[in-house]
């Protein structure tokens, strides 16, 4: 049974794209299969794919991610559990590189992998009774999908050093309150309040959205002077679109814009 499933959604919502963790089981721990079909759905969304928002969400009740299947773990040798963290972190960052934005509503536990999931995506919406942790240093393990590097870049060094050294679950206020999570929403609305940042989201020029995206994420790992040179590459990109041409008649003629992504 598929362990992922992939819902491009239809009518006023084409464009967004869900991406429901199912593994009932394992509480949606990655392990082998999840992890081989989650590459396959992002291999599907490079740069030639018509998708404009992503949103990951959860369909097992009471969970977003229990992180790695630590039952799968207990039969792998230290090299083999070292390539599994590898492709691990590589799909993350693969999500992370994703050319659109991409949105985690997190319901319940996102805890190691499961938080490292979510820190990979550009935005995060926490239901109420969210619990988001790296409780990895509590099984002698350090994060080993990003954890260690997305953390501190969100939250800062010292916070996420505190975090980290005492496996700390936080719950969604906190999360909110440190910037770690944009939005919080009722216990088991989170899906929709993604769904509706996704839907303002949606409307905005697909090729600026792109750009916008790299120069952020891109730029930030830069000094200031390089940083301003990748966002003129960047406006580059959209100067020589339809959609600008589109968006400047729109606000002419008093209308909305309609963009393709030309
Ligand atoms: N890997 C493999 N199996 C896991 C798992 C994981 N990371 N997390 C949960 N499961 C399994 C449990 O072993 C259990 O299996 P069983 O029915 O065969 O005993 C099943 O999922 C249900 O788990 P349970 O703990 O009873 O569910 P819960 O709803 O009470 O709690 C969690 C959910 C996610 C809070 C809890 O399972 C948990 O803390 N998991 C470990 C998370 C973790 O430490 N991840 C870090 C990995 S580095």
């Amino acid at each position: 049974m598929a362990e992922l499933r992939v819902d491009p959604l239809r009518g006023e919502d084409e464009g967004i794209l869900l991406l429901g963790l199912e593994r009932p089981s394992a509480r949606n721990a990655f392990g082998r299969q999840l992890l081989q079909e989650f590459e396959a759905a992002l291999s599907d969304l490079g740069s030639g794919s018509k998708m404009r928002v992503v949103v990951l969400h959860s369909l097992v009740p009471g969970v977003f991610c229990a992180g790695a299947d630590l039952k799968e773990r207990a039969g792998m040798d230290p090299g083999e559990a070292e390539a599994f963290v590898g492709r691990l972190r590589s799909a993350f960052t693969a999500l992370e590189r994703l050319p659109m934005p991409t949105i985690a509503a997190v319901e319940d536990a996102a805890l190691g992998g499961g938080h490292e999931l979510a820190l990979a995506c550009d935005l995060r919406v926490a239901g109420e009774s969210a619990v988001l942790g790296l409780p990895e240093t509590g099984l002698a393990i350090i994060p080993g999908a990003g954890g260690t590097q997305r953390l501190p870049r969100l939250v800062g060094r010292a916070v996420a050093k505190e975090w980290i050294f005492t496996a700390r679950r936080l719950g969604a206020a906190e999360a909110h309150a440190r910037g770690l999570v944009n939005r919080v929403a009722s216990r088991g609305e989170a899906l929709w309040t993604a769904l509706g940042l996704a839907r303002e989201i949606l409307p905005q020029g697909p090729v600026a959205l792109r750009a916008a995206k790299r120069a952020v994420d891109r730029g930030l790992d830069l000094a200031l002077d390089a940083g301003l040179a990748l966002e003129q590459e960047c406006y580059g990109e959209v100067l020589p679109t339809r959609d600008r041409l589109e968006g400047l008649a729109a606000f002419r003629e008093k209308r909305r814009p309609v963009y393709t992504g030309d």
